[in-house]
C-alpha cells in the first residue's frame, strides 16, 4: 500500500523499472531541455497566463531552467528539485531545496507561501503524488493555480508503471485524477496546448486552483 491510502489505484501503478534511490540517477547534473522549442514556448504562455508579475512562485521539480517569460519580474521564485549543480544554475531561482519528494514529500515551505506553482515535465516521476499535491495545496495562497505540464518523452526507467500503461489523453486524465484524490484542487482545467504544425512536440497541461478558506487575520 503506497502512502495515498485514499487512492484506489492498484499497488503496482507506482512502481518503476529503476527502483534505486533517485539521488543516484540525478547525481550527474543535465543541462539540457527535455521538450523542443516550441513545446517550451508553450509552457512559457501558460506561465504568462496564470502567473500574476510580482508574485511568489514555487518551481517543484525544477532545474537549471524554469521556462517563466524572461520579461516579467517575480517577487521571489523558490525551485525544488535533485541536483543542486542544476538549481544553483537556474538564473530565476531567488533560492532553491535539494530534496527527494519519492522519499520525503512533504514540502519545506510555510503554509500559504506561494501564489502560484509549476510542475514541467516531471509530474511522470512521483510514486506519492496525491500526497505531494496535497502539500502544494497546503502551501499555497486561496486559489492560486498550480500549472502541471507535460509531453510525451520521458526517462522511461524512472516514470512509474501507471505513466507507462496510458498515452497522451489518459496522461491528462490521470493527472486530473491524481488532482482530484489530493482534494482541494478545484476548478481544474484540461488543455491541449501543442503547438501547430503538429511535427513539434505535444504539450498538455492540468491546471488546478487552491480550493480552501481564507486564512483569517489576526488583529
Ligand atoms: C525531465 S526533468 C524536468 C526539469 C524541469 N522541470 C524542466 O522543465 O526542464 C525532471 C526533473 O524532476 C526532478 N525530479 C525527479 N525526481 C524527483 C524526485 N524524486 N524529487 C524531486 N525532484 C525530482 C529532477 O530534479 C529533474 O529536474
Amino acid at each position: 500500500m503506497n502512502q495515498d491510502s485514499s487512492f484506489s489505484f492498484p499497488q503496482d501503478a507506482f512502481r518503476r523499472f529503476d527502483e534505486t534511490p533517485d539521488a543516484e540517477f540525478y547525481q550527474q547534473p543535465r543541462f539540457v531541455t527535455h521538450i523542443d522549442d516550441a513545446a517550451i514556448a508553450a509552457v512559457t504562455q501558460l506561465y504568462r497566463e496564470y502567473f500574476p508579475a510580482n508574485s511568489t512562485l514555487l518551481d517543484l521539480m525544477s532545474s537549471w531552467v524554469s521556462h517563466l517569460p524572461a520579461e516579467v519580474l517575480y517577487q521571489r521564485v523558490v525551485g525544488l528539485g535533485m541536483n543542486e549543480k542544476e538549481l544553483r544554475a537556474n538564473p530565476r531561482l531567488a533560492e532553491y531545496v535539494v530534496q527527494d519528494l519519492n522519499q520525503q514529500p512533504q514540502l519545506p515551505f510555510a503554509h500559504n507561501t506561494f501564489d502560484g506553482a509549476a510542475i514541467c515535465v516531471s509530474i511522470d516521476y512521483l510514486t506519492q503524488p496525491v500526497t505531494v499535491l496535497r502539500e502544494l495545496a497546503r502551501v499555497m495562497q486561496p486559489n492560486a493555480p498550480l500549472v502541471i505540464t507535460f509531453s510525451n518523452r520521458c526517462f522511461p526507467s524512472k516514470a512509474v508503471a501507471a505513466w507507462h500503461a496510458l498515452d497522451d489523453r489518459g496522461h491528462v486524465a490521470l493527472v486530473q485524477q491524481y488532482l482530484e484524490a489530493a482534494g482541494q484542487w478545484q476548478p481544474i482545467e484540461l488543455l491541449d496546448r501543442s503547438p501547430a504544425p503538429r511535427r513539434s512536440d505535444p504539450l498538455f497541461a492540468v491546471v488546478g486552483r487552491v480550493n480552501k478558506p481564507e486564512p483569517t487575520q489576526v488583529e
